[in-house]
């Protein structure tokens, strides 16, 4: 057809260097509309082709930089004025607990509207076509050929100069490119009713594939699900046991490992006769005996025993522990006033083992001893 318009010219490269040379020759040469196209990313072609940096960024900046703000607006007004809850004992408005939301969602929506700027804006989506598509050009510099299109629009272009400028860089397969009828008429071929009609057929497709084999087909024999198997839930009503509950007691007087009951619950006395001490007078067990009284008995007896307690006016204040009456109880009856407690002072059984307890007898009774020396201490 003798009506075709003239898109470009192109020749192809067979190396990399000529290619950066061609380039380099023709921005020199004063060309502004014209494309290099490699197989792979080619370094310093930028810097040939003298090309001013992607604006790209700035799209990325305005559009982050929104993200940041508005994702910081949706939390202010959420947790400062819409709904607001102490969390932590932290500020309505605790701007570094919000940092790293900011972040993400700047990062989220600056590459997103780098990636849609990129095609809808750049690439012209919907439209698909460009006149390049579908040449012998674009099939050998998309393989291993490396070639030049320089755009008849260009204001210093001339069909037979450009010709002789290519042939003079050395290009091979100098050829002319035209626009399609398609592209001239401005029909976007990715809005074809058939090939949108492609496009829903398979989402139909792989949707409802998906949601029978996800939903139903798998719940069907021979598919096999734990939740499905038959079994009692403990909440449920259970029609197998006669009282009705799903769940089992364990058998009377069943204890769990590790944790024998208390034998003198409610019975000093029978403490005080009944148990011994089993740890002798070391220095690593009066170190714990130490450590567990300094932390657990202390805030109200005072670190040496005497009822100087540090909690004056939130709880009764304790008798001393260097009582005639104390320093007569045997082991045993101390022991039983930590592990069931007395009167107001509850147990202190699940703060410390049994080792423990033993322990914190025998540091007060160092501190007793400390306290009432008899001169046969002193020599
Ligand atoms: C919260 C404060 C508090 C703590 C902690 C506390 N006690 Fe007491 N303790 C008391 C009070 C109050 C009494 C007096 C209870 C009563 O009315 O019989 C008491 C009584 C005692 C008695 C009996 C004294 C007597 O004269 O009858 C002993 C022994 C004792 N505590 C040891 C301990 C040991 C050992 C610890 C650490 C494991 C401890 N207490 C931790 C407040 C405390």
């Amino acid at each position: 057809m003798s009506d075709k318009i003239l898109y470009s010219y192109t020749g192809i490269f067979d190396t990399p260097d000529e290619i950066i040379h061609a380039a380099e020759k023709t921005s020199e040469y004063g060309f502004k509309k014209y494309d290099v196209h490699t197989p792979y990313p080619l370094h310093g072609m930028n810097k040939a082709m003298k090309l001013p940096p992607s604006k790209l960024g700035y799209v990325a900046l305005v559009v982050g930089l929104s993200g940041a703000l508005a994702a910081l607006l949706l939390m202010f007004w959420m947790s400062a004025v819409d709904y607001p809850i102490i969390i932590g004992g932290k500020p309505f408005f605790s701007f570094p607990a919000y940092v790293p939301v900011m972040f993400e969602v700047t990062v989220l929506s600056a590459s997103i509207a780098t990636v849609l700027t990129m095609l809808f804006i750049f690439f012209k989506l919907p439209n698909n076509a460009h006149p390049l598509h579908d040449t012998d050009y674009m099939k050998k510099v998309s393989s291993n050929k490396y070639g030049i299109s320089i755009q008849a629009e260009d204001e210093k272009f001339n069909e037979e100069q450009v010709k002789i400028f290519l042939t003079g860089l050395g290009a091979k397969e100098i050829t002319a490119v035209y626009y399609d009828n398609d592209e001239i008429n401005h029909k976007h071929k990715i809005l074809e009713p058939k090939f949108i009609g492609f496009l829903l057929f398979t989402a139909l497709l792989t949707s409802g594939v998906s949601y029978f084999v996800l939903n139903k087909l798998l719940y069907m024999p021979p598919f096999d699900w734990m939740m499905e198997q038959d079994k009692l839930n403990p909440q449920a009503t259970s029609t197998v046991f006669a009282d009705g509950f799903g769940m089992r007691e364990p058998v009377e007087g069943t204890i769990s490992r590790g944790h024998l009951p208390y034998l003198f619950k409610g019975q000093p006395e029978a403490a005080e006769i009944n148990l011994a001490n089993p740890l002798p007078f070391t220095k690593p067990v009066l170190e714990m005996g130490q450590k567990k009284f300094d932390t657990f008995c202390s805030p109200c007896h005072g670190y040496h025993g005497e009822g100087d307690s540090r909690l004056r006016g939130q709880f009764p204040n304790p008798p001393s522990l260097h009582s005639e009456k104390i320093r007569n109880w045997k082991d045993g009856r101390i022991f039983h006033v930590i592990t069931d407690g007395q009167n107001v002072i509850p147990s202190y059984s699940s703060q410390m083992t049994t080792e423990e307890r033993w322990a914190v007898v025998n540091y007060i009774r160092v501190l007793q001893r400390a306290l009432n020396a008899k001169e046969s201490d002193l020599k």
